[in-house]
């Protein structure tokens, strides 16, 4: 059987004052008429059955997560005990599996990314399967990068691999290198080289092959799962153990380190809507090139954001340029635009409450 794991339990300020930490990303209405979180979900009708699909969440966001992901079974959505990154979580989440079904096949998919094209989703992820069953290889999915962005991870794709099943139409590719969040001149050097893709987030892999690469790679995290499949009660070992695993994600503890890892590329689009400049690329134009989800009246003013809780607050600008303006009920952010990603320097100057 296959299963999908939904990690969502980051927390993140880059979308503050909309996001906090019990409303980080995935659960912020940002774009369109759901949540990231519910969008992620709904992208696997047709490919994963209800009942096959977990959520990993944190003990601040289980009730949010609860109420968007109301229609998958209730036992299917856990919180880990304390927040220890995604190498902890993907552990957990092939124990639970592995629990059900030894032999299963998983995707692992972050919660927080928009992909509007479901029918080359599905196609690709149809072929990582297929691969994965049929290899004893760890999938990853590459996006043609645009620029040498640093908070991303980058797979060197060789050449189509020799394992690459009969009958497939997304070829998977050797990965000869997988290096997260390199530095801006290693991104750099990456892109120029022309043969690096972003790596997608998204995982897909046999839970016997899986299990064998933690053994050989991320031993702490093999034996948790270990006890996992040994217990009689997951709940209190997950409650015994889980807080004493090392934080660290999956891209440093095991993708890094593998050797048998393929890279299928995206004919999907994708986006990891990584700060308000990202969200504003789909808000309509408000007003030349100031960019709303308000109504907004501008006299020489350029190049604004403007986000507003109510979606109905009139907005006025004038003689001002490159602002983000964000209005919640008890917040109001003004930033450069060009300062977007430190966003999280400001929010650690602010009360806890907010
Ligand atoms: N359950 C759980 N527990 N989920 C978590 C935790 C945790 O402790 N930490 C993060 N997550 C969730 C996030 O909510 C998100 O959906 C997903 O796991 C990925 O975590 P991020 O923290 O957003 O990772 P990243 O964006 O820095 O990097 C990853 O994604 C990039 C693409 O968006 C890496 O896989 C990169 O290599 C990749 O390029
Ligand atoms: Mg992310």
């Amino acid at each position: 059987e296959t299963y999908a794991l939904i990690l969502a339990g980051g927390s993140g300020t880059r979308f503050w004052p909309l996001s906090r930490d019990a409303k980080p990303k995935q659960l912020l209405n940002l774009l369109g008429d759901t949540t990231l979180l519910n969008q992620t979900i709904t992208r696997l009708e047709g490919l994963i059955p209800k009942e096959n699909i977990l959520i990993l969440t944190n003990e601040l966001q289980i009730d949010a997560v609860r109420e968007v992901a109301s229609e998958l079974p209730k036992e299917n959505i856990f919180a880990e005990p304390a927040k220890r990154d995604t190498a902890p979580a993907v552990a957990l989440g092939v124990g639970l599996i592995a629990a059900r079904d030894p032999g299963a096949t998983m995707i692992v998919l972050p919660a927080d990314q928009l992909i509007d094209d479901v029918a080359n989703f599905h196609d690709v992820l149809t072929d990582a399967i297929t691969t994965a069953q049929q290899t004893e290889s760890l999938l990853t999915i590459g996006i043609k990068p645009t620029w040498a962005c640093p908070s991303y991870g980058y797979v060197e794709r060789g050449a189509p691999s020799a394992l690459a099943p009969v009958g497939i139409k997304n070829i998977p590719h050797d990965v000869t290198c997988f290096r997260e969040k390199p530095a801006p001149e290693l991104a750099e050097k990456f892109i120029k080289q022309g043969n690096f893709a972003w790596n997608a987030g998204m995982f897909i892999w046999s839970i016997p092959t899986v299990v064998h690469e933690l053994e050989l790679h991320a031993p702490e995290l093999a034996g948790f799962i270990s006890q996992l499949m040994e217990s009689d009660d997951i709940k209190a070992t997950v409650a015994d153990k889980f807080s004493k695993l090392t934080p660290i994600s999956i891209d440093y503890a095991l993708m890094e380190k593998a050797a048998h890892v393929l890279n299928i590329e995206a004919s999907f689009d994708w986006d990891d809507v990584g700060s308000w400049v990202s969200v504003a690329k789909y808000l309509d134009d408000a007003e030349g090139d100031n960019k709303s989800n308000s109504p907004l009246k501008v006299v020489e003013s350029h190049n604004n954001i403007i986000f507003t809780e109510s979606k109905q607050t009139q907005v006025a600008m004038l003689g001002v340029s490159d602002l983000i303006v964000v209005q919640t009920g008890d917040s109001i952010l003004i930033a450069n635009r060009h300062q977007a990603d430190d966003i999280k320097k400001l929010v650690a100057l602010l009360p806890e409450e907010l």
